[in-house]
């Protein structure tokens, strides 16, 4: 704040030196009295076109309650006007011709020339006293000026806005017209154009003398239009062209009364106790050719009023549409306190229709520690992450501890003989598999009563009957596939038929499928392929799952019935003893099989159980 007015102070006083320094050295010379020099006017550059009629009026009576010309006239002083042109130093005379002329306080250029251009002074003064000001000449060429379309004429002055309501009718006046009537020997002519047409007397518009009337406003009257003035002086020609920025607005008709956005009636602001406070207050202004206004009060009072330097405020416009707004105020409050709670904060709408108020509701938001919720919170989501881990890599484990704790031991509901009844194509090298690992490991390491056809079945009895009588007996059937598994008219086709039809008719059976080698889905029987879907897949994965607490018997026992510790033969201790053993098979013998009792040829024990 105080920089800005520091800098802004010592660019005043570098343009104010700057400025005047020469011209008082100079006017001491050239009259009496001690000059007051205004500097340059502020309203920047007055622009003409080369070629154009225009003109300079003295800034000093800008304001006529400070000048007036006629009553300065009327008092005797003296007013001239001199000049610097471009690129010279020193002040000219001005060359008064047919061209150059000055009407009361005014300097006409008609036409202007590209050389006119450069600083113009204005003096006024008697015996006493004596004011000064420039003001800067810019002749442009008409390829200077820019033009949003080639075919718009150049025009050196800016557009002047004007609005007319849509379904309304209005009338359009070629600005400085009256100025050229001034000058004119005879009529003043002038032409109109909207968006290159030059004749924009299509429907609804219409020219009436030198205006243009618009009968009813519709959105593509809206834009620039052009009117060119052209007079005779002195036996000249002389012209210059002006632009007009039309708009359209919504209706007078519309409602037009002030309203606030937001807050609502019943919106409550949350705010924070030693925290920075942004309340937002959003109000509507329709189009009016008035004043609108939008502002807070904080206990009836405006914040110039309060002189707080916590309060502070920003503005900015939200939306503009034909000619209605949407403004934005934001009330900042730095470093809330909790008398501030208390306060009246009220934000208020008006323009020349109506005004309307409404004061904010503030309530103070409860907030937990926000350290202890986010350690909180941190822990919650670790203990997740981890729970989350575990059991992705346990599941099995988890599965099978479940089991044994709560599963129910079938032997006790069920009158059945056999856990497994094993079914495999026979002379195949899942023949080996099972019965050298497969049996082996399910009878004596996990305790299971299995059943193999070729090994148990009593020589004489038909095969049909006993095979069915067998998986009938049998809680689960293995179904150990491979690429000739179940090929037509075989044993294993039997098993496999009469173990889905037993589960599918609610034997308390169920099949379970172990893959030695990996099998093309294509190759198996269709019996195998239906049932696949519903069947669990136990995969062999080679040396891998030659330990008894590899993935694969894992699987195997969370499908196979429950056995728990203990209630396996020799239990817990014997268990261990047998892992062990396995491990050290299994290191010492890792291809052809880890059991010491292991058969190695399937023919030895059907011989001998018969
Ligand atoms: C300037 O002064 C004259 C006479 O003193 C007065 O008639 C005229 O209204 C004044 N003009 C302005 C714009 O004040
Ligand atoms: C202004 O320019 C014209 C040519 O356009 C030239 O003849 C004349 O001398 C110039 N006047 C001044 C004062 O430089
Ligand atoms: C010169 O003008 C000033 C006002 O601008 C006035 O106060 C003063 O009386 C005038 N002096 C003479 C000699 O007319
Ligand atoms: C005309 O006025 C509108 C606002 O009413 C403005 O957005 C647009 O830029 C103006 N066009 C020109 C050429 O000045
Ligand atoms: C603030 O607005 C309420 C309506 O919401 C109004 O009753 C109250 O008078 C206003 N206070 C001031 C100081 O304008």
């Amino acid at each position: 704040m105080s920089w800005a007015s520091f800098i802004s102070t010592l660019l005043f006083l570098l343009l104010v030196v700057g400025g005047t320094t020469p011209a008082v050295s100079q006017s001491s010379e050239a009259s009496e009295p001690m000059c007051y020099d205004w500097g340059e006017a502020s309203g920047g550059a007055v622009s003409v076109l080369e070629g154009e009629a225009g003109w300079l009026s003295c800034p000093l009576f800008s304001h006529p309650s400070v000048y007036n010309y006629t009553s300065t006239q009327s008092a005797g002083h003296n007013f001239f006007w001199y000049r610097v042109p471009k690129g010279h130093d020193l002040e000219q005379p001005i060359p008064y011709s047919w061209r150059i002329s000055r009407d009361r306080d005014r300097l006409w250029l008609q036409p202007a020339t590209a050389n006119d251009s450069g600083q113009y002074i204005c003096m006024l003064s008697n015996k006493s006293s004596c004011s000064k000001i420039a003001v800067r000449l810019t002749v442009l060429r008409p390829d200077e000026v820019v033009r949003d379309q080639d075919c718009e004429p150049p025009v050196a002055v800016a557009p002047t806005p004007t609005f007319i309501a849509f379904q309304m009718g209005g009338f359009l006046d070629c600005p400085h017209l009256k100025d050229a009537r001034k000058m004119a020997d005879g009529e003043t002519k002038v032409t109109w154009s909207h968006k290159c047409y030059k004749d924009p007397l299509v429907s609804y518009r219409q020219q009436k003398g030198d205006r243009l009337q618009i009968h009813l406003m519709l959105g593509p009257y809206q834009g620039l239009y052009f009117c060119r003035v052209q007079y005779e002086r002195t036996g000249r020609t002389l012209h210059f062209t002006r632009s007009i920025n039309v708009s359209a607005v919504s209706p007078p008709f519309f409602q037009k009364l002030p309203s606030i956005l937001h807050p609502g009636k019943d919106q409550v602001y949350a705010v924070r106790q030693n925290a920075d406070v942004a309340l937002v207050c959003t109000g509507l202004f329709p189009y009016l050719e008035s004043s609108w206004e939008i502002w807070w009060t904080v206990d009836g009072k405006t914040l110039d009023k309060l002189d707080q330097h916590r309060f502070s405020k920003t503005n900015r416009q939200l939306e503009y549409a034909y000619g209605d707004r949407k403004e934005e105020t934001v009330l900042l409050i730095q470093d809330f306190q909790a008398e501030d709670l208390h306060r009246e904060y009220n934000c208020s709408v008006r323009n020349d229709r109506g005004f309307e108020t409404r004061r904010a509701q503030l309530e103070e938001e409860v907030l937990l520690p926000s350290l202890e919720l986010g350690c909180g919170l941190a822990v919650t989501l670790v203990l997740m992450l981890l729970l989350f881990v575990v059991y992705h890599v346990f599941w099995l484990e988890l599965l099978l501890l479940y089991r044994s704790w709560f599963g129910t031991d079938e032997r006790h509901t069920d009158d059945k003989e056999y856990d497994v009844y094993i079914s495999y194509a026979r002379n195949s090298e899942e023949e080996q598999f099972v019965l050298s690992t497969l049996r082996s490991v399910l009878e004596n390491e996990l305790g299971y009563s299995v059943c193999i056809f070729d090994r148990d079945s009593l020589p004489g009895g038909t095969i049909t009957d006993e095979t069915l009588g067998f998986v009938t007996r049998s809680r689960r059937l293995l179904v150990v596939v491979s690429p000739g598994y179940a090929c037509r008219g075989s044993q294993a086709l039997l098993e496999l038929q009469a173990g889905i039809d037993s589960m599918a008719l609610g034997g308390h059976l169920r099949v379970i499928l172990v893959q030695y080698k990996p099998v093309q889905r294509q190759g198996w029987v269709r019996e195998l392929r239906r049932a696949r879907v519903a069947l669990v897949l136990v995969r062999w994965q080679g040396d891998k799952s030659r330990e008894l607490t590899s993935r694969f018997w894992k699987r195997l026992r969370v499908e196979l019935p429950v056995r728990r510790v203990g209630s396996t033969r020799g239990g817990e201790e014997e268990k261990q003893l047998g892992l062990m053993r396995l491990h050290s098979q299994n290191s010492t013998n890792s291809q052809t099989g880890l059991i010491s009792n292991t058969i190695k040829e399937p023919q030895k024990i059907l011989n001998s159980a018969a």
